[in-house]
């Protein structure tokens, strides 16, 4: 497994856990030693457990010598990151560094798999940076991809318990090598840390074979679907603001058509993350280079970029002047069950409020540290209710489950100006009221 980041830790972690024998590697020597003294980079529920198991039983091993694992491997996982360029292109350098490595260390027959996001005919250049710097060593090589369909915060569910596995190959000995290494997951024989009474039953997820080039615009196609799913969902909720409707009972009822299906509806403040917005960016000039307009995804992009404005200037609108108000920001993560803020809405948010000269005070129950190091001088409270107190408004930035659970009777106490912002439709708005809050929502009507 070559980078320790979310997809291969997660990947290196699981596959270990259901009985591979796991060597993972990254350029990041920190990381690694982290990782050798049995501690998390990263915040990710269940991780924890399933690589102090994979550890104890010797199948799951970390070190900062990238030769040594890629010599150890039959099956070389590149599980690298590939960040937006200035112009939206995916940067592909450490791709290519890792080609190098492989090809000009091996010394037996590897399967080399791409499970990082990559552009389509990623695959064709890797096997093409295989043959030429392996040409002196002896080693053989054949590529495949296999993309990766995890979450963040149900990231070791969703590797075990997939909805479908997909691999991209050139011939039958790298499809039945990959059909191994999914066995335990095709066959459901592995120790589940997530569902401890037992799985839910279901059939086994689909083993959908492809070429690679298919597998890869798979991913790239799937991420961008989704986005183009939720900015969907988020120009309707403009919609039903102007028109006095509510999304949610219009989501709803569009959810139980099979073929719309109800996930990925939920409006609010956009999708943030390290994928879907690098990923729909990259897509764009993919397609861009390939000489189609794709201009459907550009507006998916355009919509969820323009969210952070809209909802300041609602706030703007209810408390006239944003400099020196004191606001309360709770959820700094882009989604819930994370530590991860890159890309976050509320990064953003943040900043632009600063620029206003507005007081921000934050919480967050996993992100804060990831935060301070971006906005030291911020006021970070130990809870919601330090971050409420004496704030002319409040803003619900992250669906944190817990959110929902607070004593907002007590927050209504605390808060200079009982004013609540809910940029991800969390609480109930009918309850709101009720206490006594001015409460503004995505959506629905205030
Ligand atoms: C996403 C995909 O869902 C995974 O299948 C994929 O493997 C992963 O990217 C990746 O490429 O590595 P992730 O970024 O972890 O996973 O998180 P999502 O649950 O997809 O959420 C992405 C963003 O969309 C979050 O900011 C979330 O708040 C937002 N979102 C999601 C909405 O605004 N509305 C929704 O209805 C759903």
């Amino acid at each position: 497994m070559i980078g320790c980041g979310y997809v291969g830790l997660v990947t290196g972690a699981c596959l270990a856990e259901i009985g591979h024998e796991v060597v993972c590697t990254d350029n990041d020597e920190a990381k690694i030693r982290t990782l050798q003294a049995g501690q998390l980079p990263i915040y990710e529920p269940h991780l924890d457990q399933v690589v102090e198991r994979a550890r104890a039983q010797k199948r799951l091993s970390f070190t900062s010598d990238v030769h040594e694992a890629i010599r150890s491997g039959d099956a070389i996982f590149i599980c690298v990151g590939t960040p937006p360029l200035e112009n939206g292109d995916a940067d592909l350098s450490a791709i290519d560094r890792v080609a190098k490595w492989i090809a000009t260390e091996s010394r037996s027959p590897k399967l080399v798999v791409e499970k990082s996001t990559v552009p389509v005919q990623t695959g064709q250049q890797l096997k093409r940076a295989l043959a030429v710097y392996g040409r002196n060593g002896g080693a053989t090589f054949q590529v495949a991809s296999n993309p990766e369909f995890l979450r963040e915060g149900t990231a070791v569910g969703d590797f075990l318990h997939p909805d479908r596995i997909v691999i991209g190959v050139e011939n039958k000995t790298a499809e039945e090598k990959l059909r191994e290494i999914y066995r335990p997951i095709l066959e459901k024989r592995f120790h589940c840390p997530v569902h401890t009474k037992g799985c839910p039953s279901s059939d086994p997820p689909p083993f959908v074979v492809t070429t690679i080039n298919s597998a890869e615009l798979i991913k790239h196609a799937s991420n961008s679907f989704l986005a183009l799913k939720i900015s969907y969902a988020n120009a309707l909720a403009d919609l039903c603001e102007k028109l006095d409707a509510n999304v949610e009972e219009v989501t709803r009822a569009m959810g139980l058509d099979p073929r719309i299906g109800p996930q990925f509806l939920r409006a609010g403040l956009g999708f943030g993350g390290f994928c879907f917005p690098k990923d729909i960016q990259a897509f764009i000039r993919l397609a861009e280079r390939a000489g189609v307009d794709f201009a459907l995804l550009k507006e998916a992009e355009g919509i969820n970029k323009r969210r952070i404005a809209q909802f300041l200037e609602k706030a703007r609108r209810v408390l006239w002047v944003l400099k020196e108000k004191k606001v309360g920001i709770l959820g700094l993560a882009f989604k819930p069950n994370t530590d991860d803020i890159r890309f976050a809405p509320a990064i953003d948010m943040i900043r632009q409020l600063l620029a206003e000269g507005a007081h921000v005070s934050a919480y967050d129950p996993e992100a804060v540290e990831k935060t301070r190091a971006v906005y030291p001088k911020i006021h970070y409270g130990a809870d919601a209710y330090e971050v409420a107190k004496d704030s002319d408004a409040v803003f619900v930035v992250t669906e944190w489950p817990e959110f929902r659970a607070l004593d907002w009777k007590r927050i209504h106490g605390l808060m200079a100006r009982p004013l609540v912002f809910d940029g991800r439709n969390l609480l109930d708005a009918a309850e709101m009221k009720r206490l006594g809050f001015e409460y503004h929502s995505v959506g629905r009507p205030d």
